[in-house]
């Protein structure tokens, strides 16, 4: 049994866009959210507000920000890893922010230049600010399911930091796959754990797609009702996050490629019976958008197969 109604979170022109090693204009940028807006697509991850000397990219957050014509009822979150950010991104409109912690201790130096503990501490001031605020906070957990430098990560240290985010006020914990190792027998093992902490209905999985895992990944953790042994097991998330194009990776993750694609998942979903609000024709017309821009092909195979009819 699988949930009636996924929420998929559109991380593309944030996780996908982060990582290109030419500047993206400002202009494509806005253009890219502008299309996904009407896709109906309800969240669209739009940028972050890191330093420019950790992430170019991302520099023109604020400009990105107030160019983009926000549709009703789309949710535009960016990351803030610190209160900088969140005052910066408050004051560039942001009526949703996203703090990114990790389970993994060298992963969390190399990307936030602090340690789990110091990064919980920082997040608690941006949760508490913005709860003053009436700012919903969703939180990441990266290298949920392996970390590039330490490799194998402990379920239950995702469970800790989970559990941490989920009680500063985090409405949402996205589980992130950081450099896509993740295999479903991981994804469920994670899952079984963290559940044990955070209910399934705040959780959502960010899968990126190295080893191609990211589908079977994703439907592992939507899967409400195992039947029998060896897994007899609910997990139920109704939440994924995706990237069109399958654009993106981590910059302080060597190796890490794409999200999972917003059209791969859209078509596997719906070929399910499983809404979405989405309709994947439109989104695929954005990702052909942001891949000529690019000048690059698509990572998503749906839009590849599209394409040649
Ligand atoms: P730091 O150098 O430790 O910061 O960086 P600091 O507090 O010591 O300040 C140093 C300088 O940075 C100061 O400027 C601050 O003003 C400035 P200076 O006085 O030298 O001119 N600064 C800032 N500037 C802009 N925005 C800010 C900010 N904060 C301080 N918010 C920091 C710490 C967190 C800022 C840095 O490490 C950083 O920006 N990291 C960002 C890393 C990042 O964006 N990674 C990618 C996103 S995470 C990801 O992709 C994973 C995810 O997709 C999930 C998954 O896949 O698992 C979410
Ligand atoms: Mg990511």
């Amino acid at each position: 049994e699988y949930p009636k109604f996924v929420k998929v979170v559109e991380v593309g022109p944030r996780d996908g866009l982060q990582n290109e090693k030419e500047i993206v204009p400002t202009g494509v940028k806005i253009q890219l959210i502008d299309m996904l807006s009407g896709t109906g697509l309800s969240v669209i991850e739009a940028t972050s507000f890191v330093s420019s000397k950790w992430v170019p990219q991302m520099a023109d957050h604020t400009d990105v920000l107030r160019g983009i014509q926000r549709a009703p009822h789309v949710q535009y979150p960016v990351l803030t890893p610190n209160m900088q950010g969140f005052q910066d991104a408050v004051a560039a409109g942001a009526t949703e922010v996203a703090v990114f912690g990790s389970a993994s201790e060298t992963f969390s130096k190399k990307n936030i230049n602090c340690s789990i503990d110091e990064s919980m501490l920082r997040f608690e001031d941006v949760i508490n600010t913005a709860k003053e605020r009436q700012i919903p906070v969703r939180g990441y957990v990266s290298c949920a399911l392996g970390c590039p430098h330490e490799g194998y990560i402990e379920p239950s240290k995702v469970a800790e930091v989970a559990k941490k985010l989920y009680e500063m006020g985090c409405y949402e914990i996205s589980l992130g796959d950081t450099i896509g190792v993740g295999t479903p027998g991981s994804m469920f093992k994670m899952l079984q754990t963290v559940m044990k902490e955070v209910p399934a209905d705040a959780l959502a999985v960010h899968c990126h797609d190295t080893y191609g895992q990211a589908l079977p990944n994703i439907l592992t953790a939507l899967q409400k009702q195992y039947a029998e042994d060896p897994w007899p097991y609910t997990m139920g998330v109704c939440v994924v996050d995706s990237a069109v194009a399958g654009l993106g990776g981590c910059p302080y993750a060597p190796g890490s490629s794409g999200n999972v694609s917003t059209e791969d998942v859209l078509y596997m979903l719906h070929g399910m019976g499983i809404e979405t609000g989405a309709n994947l024709a439109k989104v695929i017309e954005a990702g052909d958008f942001i891949c000529n821009a690019l000048c690059r092909k698509t990572n998503s195979k749906v839009a590849r197969a599209r394409g040649r009819h």
